[in-house]
């Protein structure tokens, strides 16, 4: 980077090869055009072989020979990975699984986020780590641990959780009457008379109580953020000027990210489009569609996701160059999506692109997962020819600019997806599935999205979405209130309280007077259900539909039953079902046309971003697509041809 282009970087794990090769490996990244590179993140049994017994030697000479090609560190911490030595003395590190059974060492993320001694120990790792790098002249930033909650490692259930929990419903409720009352335990005699009497919510007969679980779920997810922040603050007390990020996972819910964005410098994500793809909830027809190269809304719609948490600042720190090891297939992407992925989290406001990983492991859990260089080689890989690509064309683009803000903003919130998996009512209803299809209609009507948090200011967007947010708090409500642009709210807002109850009067609970709407009845729709709406939105509701009782608003759309299916009262606009795609669509379409909001309607296979005066177009589809009058074109062809992309300056 040495004009303030977008960056590149690379993982690299010096431990994994002979030494000789390290310095022939610097050169040749600073050859392809990468400036950064990431260490450490999983090499604590080699930086303390025995306990206090540290071996930096190996791991000075790696710096020294990275610093030398002038490449620039992100060191990270060995918390992922804490070696058998360190398991066989605390064996209560480990996590429990929801059956009770301790989780084993031998792979990676065997420690609960409850336990005092884990805390001890990194506490320990960290120090050592960072008072012995932090001032090195090659480290520009650091990296906290490694994906916090990855393999399912959030949620733990042994004996050290039973403990933290009880201490932070204690704190939370100081009293059990109080915690009898915010649960319910009235019902089927679940009442406590002392907070050694609570148990996890696991095990039981029937679904333990859903208010239990969501405290649960709360107490994991902020020792999540605690945990982080303990390191965070010391490696900032040992290495003074360097960033600090952590590098969170893809369309993963598993605990809020909001917290953790306000105490880091700035957010970074793990981007494997094609394994997500494999993943997610797509239909079996979408995921063969979008087979080798993902759905051209998987990477993108983190990337504007970790763009709010990082509060406008974030990287991609590691991009899938190839084919990953970890889907149930592992298709390799179709030439030229490596480049395009590059490209387009630059659009979206990334400040570098690192990729996963410098060279393919010939060894272990991952052999079978690409890298910028052949298994075991000084050889390109697909992957690694277009990532110097990419770097050339960075380059010629020059400075990027700042993204602005975009005009539509979608609320993100992490308790709506445990809420709906605590309580999902119907088979099919996840709340980040529906987060997802709502931003994916945004994109195809052209507009650039801002994800932001419940209760975040909503100033200067002129529409804002909010898919799914059962629990409303008094922040989010008054920040619906005072928007000034339209707010649209999608099924199930407000049908809970921040204890897990019904609204006294019922949903929307905070927003129905607002919305004008009270929702009496709620059915969930299995697959041979669907209700056909109509009016100024055509679709049909699928998956969920509610019967409201109306009051002061205009009805935009019914159902086939004449029931209201779409309102409107004031600048606030309710969907009392889930929507398909075309109901969807056209609902939105419908909104902006209230808000004066330009749409630009786009093939499934093209989307559009614009970073500051930039617009880049993306084809992920295999026909080419002629792009309209979008400024000057800097870079590839005014038709963008399939897996390719153009950028125009205004
Ligand atoms: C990420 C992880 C890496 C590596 C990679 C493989 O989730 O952070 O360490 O396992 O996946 O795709």
């Amino acid at each position: 980077m040495t004009n303030g282009a977008g960056a590149l970087g690379v993982c690299y794990y010096p431990e994994h090869w002979p030494e000789i090769w390290w310095a022939d490996d610097a050169r040749r990244m600073r050859e392809l055009g990468l400036t950064f590179v990431r260490i450490g993140e999983f090499a604590w049994s080699r930086f303390e072989p025995a306990r206090g017994k540290f071996d930096w030697g190996w791991l000075d000479r790696a710096i020294e020979t990275l610093h030398a090609a002038g490449m620039k560190i992100v060191m990270c911490t060995p918390t992922a990975t804490p070696p058998k030595w360190l398991m066989d003395e605390f064996p209560e590190i480990a996590p429990v699984d929801i059956e009770g059974r301790p989780r084993g060492f031998g792979s990676r993320r065997h420690t609960t986020f409850s336990s005092e001694v884990w805390w001890r120990e990194s506490a320990r790792i960290v120090e050592a780590v960072a008072s012995r790098y932090g001032a090195h002249p090659a480290i520009a930033c650091w990296q906290t641990d490694n994906e916090y909650g990855c393999h399912d490692t959030v949620l733990s259930y042994g004996p050290e959780d039973l403990k933290g929990f009880r201490r932070w419903l204690r704190a939370h409720y100081q009293t059990t009457d109080q915690l009898n009352e915010a649960w319910g335990n009235a019902f089927w005699s679940m009442d406590v008379s002392s907070f050694e009497q609570v148990t996890l919510p696991n095990l039981t007969v029937t679904e333990p109580n859903p208010a239990a679980r969501l405290d649960y779920w709360r107490y994991l997810s902020s020792q999540v953020a605690a945990y982080d922040k303990m390191q965070c603050d010391i490696i900032r007390g040992a290495s003074p000027g360097r960033r600090i990020t952590h590098n969170f996972m893809g369309l993963f819910n598993e605990f809020d990210h909001w917290p953790m964005g306000e105490h880091l410098d700035f957010a970074s994500w793990d981007s494997y489009p094609i394994g997500f793809c494999e993943r997610f909830p797509f239909s079996e027809e979408e995921r063969g569609r979008w087979a080798e190269t993902s759905h051209p809304d998987v990477a993108p719609f983190n990337h504007d996701l970790y763009r709010g948490v990082g509060k406008g600042k974030f990287w991609v720190m590691e991009q899938q160059p190839g084919p990953v090891n970890w889907a149930p297939w592992n298709p390799a992407p179709k030439p030229g999506m490596v480049r395009l992925w590059t490209l387009e989290a630059m659009a979206h406001g990334a400040e570098t692109v690192s990729y996963f990983r410098w060279r393919q492991a010939v060894h272990a859990q991952e052999q079978m997962h690409a890298g910028l260089n052949l298994p075991g080689t000084h050889e390109w890989s697909v992957g690694g020819r277009e990532a110097g690509i990419a770097a050339k064309e960075l380059q010629e683009l020059g400075p990027l600019p700042a993204s602005g803000q975009a005009q539509v903003a979608l609320v993100h919130d992490y308790e709506a997806s445990w809420i709906t998996r605590i309580q999902p009512q119907g088979a099919d209803y996840h709340a980040h599935e529906l987060t997802f299809r709502w931003y994916e209609a945004a994109r195809r009507l052209g507009w650039d999205v801002d994800i932001v948090k419940p209760g975040a200011s909503l100033d200067g967007y002129k529409l804002t979405l909010v898919p799914c947010l059962p629990y409303v708090s008094d922040a989010a409500a008054a920040a619906f209130k005072a928007a000034k642009g339209a707010v649209l709210f999608g099924p199930r807002t407000g049908s809970k309280t921040r204890n897990f109850s019904i609204p006294a009067n019922l949903p929307p609970g905070p927003v129905a007077e607002l919305t004008g709407v009270r929702v009496a009845q709620v059915s969930s729709l299995r697959p041979n259900l669907t209700e056909a709406v109509s009016g100024q939105a055509v679709g049909h509701a699928v998956r969920w539909r509610e019967y409201l009782e109306i009051e002061d608003v205009t009805v935009l759309a019914t159902f086939a039953s004449g029931d209201a299916a779409f309102t409107a009262k004031g600048h606030c606009a309710y969907l009392a079902c889930w929507p398909d795609a075309a109901l969807l669509t056209s609902a939105m379409a419908q909104m902006a046309k209230a808000a004066g909001l330009p749409t630009l309607p786009l093939p499934e296979a093209i989307r559009l971003r614009c970073r500051g005066n930039l617009t880049f177009a993306f084809n992920y589809g295999n026909a080419p697509w002629a792009a309209p009058n979008l400024g000057k074109l800097v870079l590839g062809e005014q038709t963008v041809g399939p897996q390719s992309v153009g950028v125009w300056r205004a």
